[in-house]
C-alpha cells in the first residue's frame, strides 16, 4: 500500500506542497483545510493534472478529519501567515489555537504518524505539538533549516556565479531574525566561503539571509513565502517516506547537544523512516556556539509565553 501524507492548511504553503509531492508519486495525499471548498477545489485541480504530468496518487480534499485517518506524515501549514512589518513572533498567539486544535485531531486519527510542522513561529509550534500530542520528540519535528540554508546558498551563488548546487551551507537556530548561518561549514565547490567572498560582504549576504523571509512578505504584501518553503518540505517528506537518512538542518527537540535542554531548535538531524532518528552534534567555534545559544534563548522565551 502506498504511504499517506495530510497536509493540514491548503493555502499557498500547503497547495504547493501538495503539488510537488503529487510529483514525486511518493504518497497519496489529503488536504484539510477549514474553509469549505478550498481542499476540495485545489484536490480536483490536482487530481487532473495527474494525467498530463504522469502522477497516478490519489489526492483528496476535505473539511473533516476522519479521511486523514491513519496517515503516516501529517505537514501542518495551517495559521496566519505575517504581514509587512510583522515578526513571525507575532504569531504566536493566533497560531497557538490553531495548532492545537489541529493537533489534537490529527494525533487521536494518525496515532503513529509523523507531524511536520510549518507554522510560525516554528521552533515554538513545534515545541507545543510535541506537548499537545504526547508523542516521543523523534516524530515531531519543524521545517525551517533547509528554506533558511536554501536561502543563504541562493544568495551566496548569485555573488559567485556559480550554480546553487556546488554551494553547501548550514543555517541553524531558531527559524527568527537571530538564525545563526554558519560560515565555517559553507563551501562553494569544497573552497571555505571566507576565501571566496570577502568578510564584509559576506555580512551583509549572511544579513539578506536572516532577513530572507521578510524580504518575500514585503514585496507579496498578501503572504508569506511558499514556494521554497513547500521545496524544503518536500525534501524533508521524501527523506522520511524513503527511509533515506538524510542529514539536513531540521527543528527537533534538543536534549543537551550543543549545551541546549529539552527546546525545538534548528540542528543537524538524521532524518529517516523513524522521523528524527539523531540529532548531530558538529563542532562549532565560540562565537557560532554562543550565536546558537542566543537563538535558543529566543525561542525558550517563546516557548514560556506559550506556557508550556
Ligand atoms: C519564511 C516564513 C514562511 O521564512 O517563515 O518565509
Amino acid at each position: 500500500m502506498r504511504k499517506k501524507v495530510t497536509i493540514i492548511g491548503s493555502g499557498n504553503v500547503g497547495g504547493t506542497t501538495a503539488q510537488r509531492l503529487t510529483e514525486t508519486g511518493l504518497a497519496d495525499i489529503v488536504l484539510y483545510d477549514i474553509v469549505d471548498g478550498l481542499p476540495q477545489g485545489k484536490a480536483l485541480d490536482l487530481a487532473e493534472a495527474g494525467p498530463v504530468v504522469g502522477f497516478d496518487v490519489q489526492i483528496t480534499g476535505t473539511t473533516e478529519y476522519g479521511p486523514t485517518a491513519d496517515s503516516d506524515i501529517v505537514v501542518f501549514t495551517s495559521g496566519a501567515p505575517r504581514k509587512p512589518g510583522m515578526s513571525r513572533d507575532d504569531l504566536l498567539e493566533v497560531n497557538k489555537k490553531i495548532v492545537t486544535e489541529n493537533v489534537e485531531q490529527v494525533a487521536r486519527y494518525s496515532p503513529n504518524c509523523v507531524l511536520l510542522m510549518v507554522n510560525n513561529p516554528l521552533d515554538a509550534m513545534a515545541q507545543l505539538a510535541l506537548k499537545v500530542s504526547g508523542f516521543p520528540a523523534e516524530r515531531v519535528v519543524g521545517q525551517a533549516g533547509i528554506l533558511d540554508t536554501a536561502r543563504f546558498r541562493t544568495f551566496l551563488a548569485w555573488e559567485l556565479g556559480v550554480s546553487v548546487k556546488d554551494v553547501h551551507a548550514y543555517v541553524l537556530g531558531g527559524h527568527g531574525d537571530d538564525m545563526v548561518p554558519l560560515v565555517s561549514y559553507t563551501t562553494v565547490g569544497g573552497v571555505p566561503v571566507g576565501q571566496l567572498i570577502p568578510e564584509e560582504r559576506l555580512e551583509e549576504i549572511v544579513q539578506r539571509a536572516r532577513d530572507g523571509g521578510a524580504e518575500i512578505v514585503g514585496l507579496l504584501k498578501t503572504g508569506s513565502a511558499f514556494q521554497a518553503p513547500s521545496a524544503a518540505v518536500v525534501e524533508m517528506l521524501e527523506a522520511i517516506l524513503l527511509d533515506r537518512k538524510r542529514i539536513l538542518p531540521c527543528s527537533a527537540y534538543v536534549q543537551g547537544q550543543y549545551g541546549i535542554h529539552d527546546l525545538y531548535v534548528g540542528v543537524p538531524v538524521k532524518l529517516g523512516a523513524g522521523g528524527v532518528e539523531e540529532i548531530v552534534e558538529i563542532p562549532l567555534s565560540a562565537d557560532e556556539r554562543a550565536a546558537l545559544h542566543e537563538t535558543a534563548a529566543s525561542v525558550r522565551g517563546l516557548v514560556e509565553a506559550l506556557g508550556l
